[in-house]
């Protein structure tokens, strides 16, 4: 049963591939899709903005974004993921994006992001944030790559995280806290910080609002 809760707590933080993999791939899938969607919602984009996704696992989240980047304009929609596993399922999702130039998508860790300074006007990400060896670090590189005026938003599942916490079955989400996540967006120098309490029909969940000036 430990190893079980183990590797289940593994695949959670790094998703990969064989059955504990496909069981945590299928319940990203089953349980997050509505916070990707209120996310890519949330964050009010326009058609001409670049807007970056960290952390997007099987890619619904990207799919949203993309729904409101015109195909004509300047907009693009870029992924930043540390699983492989993720990476292909996600290509295979939006192969058509990523071959229209619309989608880029790169191996990679949130701490050290392959983007030049302002160069987002819009990020996101789900349920990710707690996953990430130094939040700070994270928080800074975020801040150094989205553009004066920009915002970001972060949506999770607080009660399922709680619980598969308390259950040890994520034990390597450290920092769920998203007091001390948003005291480091703040020591960082986002503006704006601040949680709301919002409901996709019955189901409700934090957002969490930060800009740039
Ligand atoms: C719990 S999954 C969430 C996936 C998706 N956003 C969702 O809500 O269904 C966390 C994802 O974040 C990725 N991740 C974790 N730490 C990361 C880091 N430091 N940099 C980039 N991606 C990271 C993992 O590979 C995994 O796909």
């Amino acid at each position: 049963m430990q190893s079980f809760k183990e590797a289940v707590s593994r695949h959670c933080r790094h998703p990969s591939t064989g059955p504990v993999g496909w069981l945590v791939k299928q319940i990203l899938v089953r349980n997050n899709e509505y916070l990707e969607k209120e996310a890519a919602r949330l964050l009010g984009i326009q058609p001409h903005d670049r807007v970056l996704e960290v952390g997007f696992g099987p890619g619904l989240g990207l799919q949203y974004a993309l729904e409101h980047i015109d195909r004509y304009d300047r907009g693009n929609v870029y992924g930043l993921e540390m699983s492989t596993e993720m990476i292909r399922i996600a290509t295979k999702r939006l192969h058509q994006h990523i071959a229209s130039g619309k989608l880029q998508l790169t191996l990679g860790i949130v701490m050290n992001l392959p983007y030049p300074d302002n160069s987002m006007d819009r990020i996101f990400h789900v349920n990710c944030y707690y996953f990430w060896d130094d939040l700070d670090k994270g928080c800074k590189e975020l801040y150094r790559v989205l553009s004066p005026g920009g915002a970001m938003i972060t949506t999770l599942n607080y009660k399922l995280l709680k619980l598969s916490v308390e259950k040890d079955l994520n034990v390597y989400a450290h920092n769920y806290d998203p007091d001390a996540y948003m005291k480091s967006l703040e020591k960082t120098g986002f503006t704006g910080v601040r949680m709301e309490h919002l409901k996709d029909g019955d189901k409700d969940f934090p957002a969490i609002f930060a800009c740039k000036e």
